[in-house]
């Protein structure tokens, strides 16, 4: 048995779990405010999700457009969301965006500019006004190189290459986690007064997806094993344009910039067919008739935005008719063409990174041909259930940000409302945990915990055989494909929950060959675990949910039922260990803010409504 005083064990006063936008910015904060804080990264400093969103960052600066106010924004967020999102994170993120914004500037962030000198802001899906602050089609790169460069030199302890295996618990307090080292495969004991999940998303449990290696649901999962109540859970986000081709590069993200810019969808019969699927919410501000989707695109301000530029669930599920009905491209896309929409420079400019890629990647020059496009799995909205104001979630000591924390987003994300989720909340975090630092002396560690987690970890080495951990991953992308796709049934999910349970069974007996040292099988078999965790709770909400919303879509239960805009649905850990799920009826809102959500643009812009409201 592990004798635990002889780990290695590092102590801070805030450990924070990701280093992404939220877990670099909530390290910022804590740091600032004199915490010993402890960064830990499962891979490099910098390789985050967070550079794969690439068209800009959320923020009514109302630099390109001086109409764009908070409230606009906040009315986007939750029309975008359908009115699943938590309304007091929605005002707070629409109002602290610009500031956080601003700041990035003053640590050196190098945005594209107006004419007039000012931060340029794109246009995207679902945002009324261009509102996307960005650098080029590398903004998240962008955002993440400052992030770091502010964070190295406020004194910040930066762990790289280390996997947290589990949360550590005093009584009901988070005290600290258990990781090791990829490189030796040595366990690590972090001490710690509060902790900070920002582990990002779970987009390995599909086979085409946005998301790298690291995304495995760890935060999820941890949480959830630790007490946390994880919240709607169903809402999984397929991007409409993935690269389709060639098969390496399946699921490669095409930055929302390029449609953002004029690019627009045809299917293989030249078609622009999008007109074809504009959903009644957003008819009165969508543009039906290619004339006046051209005119806005000359800077018209009587014309009503393109089709293309509805949000990511409705673009998606139209590109997943379009094939599925025949009308697809060659290697199962559609077409994305920017080409004919731009001159050559233009397109070179303004999306240098689409540019390279395309060229690199699939031997296609997008200043010339069409670029082939498909939905992948992008982001997961639902997560750990956390407080809108100090994003504690429910277990003390255990606070979350980012993709991994449930709430701003409600039931469909607009693009560019992550990067600017990352630094709001990340630094929301960043402060509440610290404050939690402040009033809470380091708990004791329970080596029986620890003992417990390192046997389980080992034990994949120590058998004498079992199941590829690879082809278990792989097996489990199949049953998520196939079952918890962008279109869902009742029958699907029911019977990808049983697959869910069976695969699940392998875990236990995965065999890792070889040693400790940097071994990737062993790596792997312990993401499955993370992933298991995460994908089931991702399926039970989705059976339960007996509707369609946002980026949950059920054939047997089609469109939003207003009984259901009443719920968010909630998974936790029963005592026996089973996970249990129910709905919850959701609180009422402010008044006002309600008022503005609902109201019709042109009632908020005459002041007609929230006129009120600060
Ligand atoms: O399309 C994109 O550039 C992605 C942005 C986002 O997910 O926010």
């Amino acid at each position: 048995m592990v004798d635990v005083s002889e780990l290695q064990t590092i102590e801070h006063d805030v450990l924070v779990i990701g280093a992404g936008g939220a877990g670099l910015r909530a390290a910022i904060e804590s740091s600032g405010r004199g915490k010993n804080t402890g960064l830990v990264c499962k891979s490099l400093l910098g390789k985050a999700h967070t550079v794969m969103a690439e068209g800009g960052m959320a923020a009514a600066l109302g630099f390109t457009d001086e109409r764009d106010n908070w409230k606009v924004h906040f009315r986007d967020t939750m029309r975008g969301g359908k009115f699943l999102n938590q309304w007091r994170m929605a005002e707070l993120h629409a109002k602290e965006a610009p500031e956080r914004v601003r700041e990035l500037e003053d640590w050196g962030a190098v945005f594209d500019r107006t004419k007039t000198g000012l931060i340029h802001q794109r246009n995207f899906g679902g945002h009324r006004y261009p509102r996307l602050a960005h650098t080029g089609d590398r903004t998240g790169l962008e955002l993440i190189r400052t992030l770091q460069d502010a964070g190295v030199h406020r004194g910040i302890n930066v762990h790289m290459e280390c996997t947290v295996l589990d949360l550590l618990k005093d009584g009901d307090r988070v005290i600290g986690a258990l990781g090791y080292w990829r490189e030796t495969g040595r366990f690590v004991l972090f001490k710690a007064k509060s902790v900070v999940l920002a582990s990002g998303g779970v987009g390995k449990a599909w086979r085409v997806t946005s998301n790298s290696w690291e995304y495995t649901g760890d935060g999820l999962a941890m949480a959830y094993l630790a007490g946390a109540e994880l919240m709607d859970c169903e809402f999984t986000q397929f991007h409409p344009t993935g690269m389709v081709w060639p098969p390496s590069v399946r699921g490669t993200l095409v930055t929302e910039g390029v449609r953002g810019d004029g690019g627009i969808l045809k299917n293989k019969e030249g078609k622009r067919f999008m007109f074809g699927y504009i959903p009644e919410r957003f008819a009165p501000e969508t543009a039906d008739s290619e004339e006046e989707a051209n005119r806005w695109l000359k800077g018209d301000k009587s014309a009503r935005r393109p089709p293309e530029l509805l949000t990511r669930d409705v673009v998606a599920r139209a590109i997943t008719r379009e094939v599925k009905e025949g009308r697809g491209s060659e290697h199962g896309g559609v077409y994305l063409d920017i080409a004919s929409r731009l001159p050559a420079e233009d397109i070179k400019r303004k999306l240098p990174s689409m540019y390279h890629q395309f060229k690199e990647l699939a031997e296609v020059d997008i200043t010339k041909e069409p670029m082939e496009v498909g939905p992948t799995l992008h982001y997961h909205m639902g997560g750990i259930k956390v407080d809108h104001d100090t994003q504690m979630t429910t277990v003390p000591g255990l606070f979350a940000a980012g993709e991994c924390a449930a709430g701003l987003h409600g039931a469909n994300r607009l693009g560019g409302n992550s990067l600017s989720d990352l630094i709001v909340f990340g630094k929301r975090a960043g402060e509440y945990a610290s404050e939690y630092a402040d009033n809470n002396d380091a708990g004791k560690v329970n080596d029986e915990q620890v003992q417990a987690c390192i046997r389980r970890a080992t034990g994949f080495l120590n058998r004498e055989s079992g199941e590829n951990p690879f082809v278990l991953q792989e097996n489990l992308q199949a049953i998520m494909n196939e079952h918890v796709g962008i279109v869902r049934t009742g029958e699907e999910l029911t019977q990808g929950l049983e697959k869910l349970a069976e695969w699940s069974k392998q875990i236990d007996t995965a065999k890792a060959h070889s040693t400790a040292q940097y071994n990737a099988g062993w790596h792997t078999a312990l993401d499955l675990r993370n992933l298991h965790i995460s994908s089931e709770a991702i399926t039970r909400g989705a059976l339960m949910r007996e509707e369609s919303r946002g980026a949950h879509t059920r054939v047997d239960f089609e469109g939003e039922r207003e009984e259901w805009g009443k719920y968010n649905i909630f998974v936790w850990r029963g005592n026996d260990g089973e996970m249990k799920i129910e709905k919850r009826e959701r609180p009422e809102p402010d008044k006002l803010l309600k008022e503005i959500g609902y109201s019709n643009i042109e009632d908020l812009e005459s002041g007609k409504v929230g006129a009120n409201a600060e």
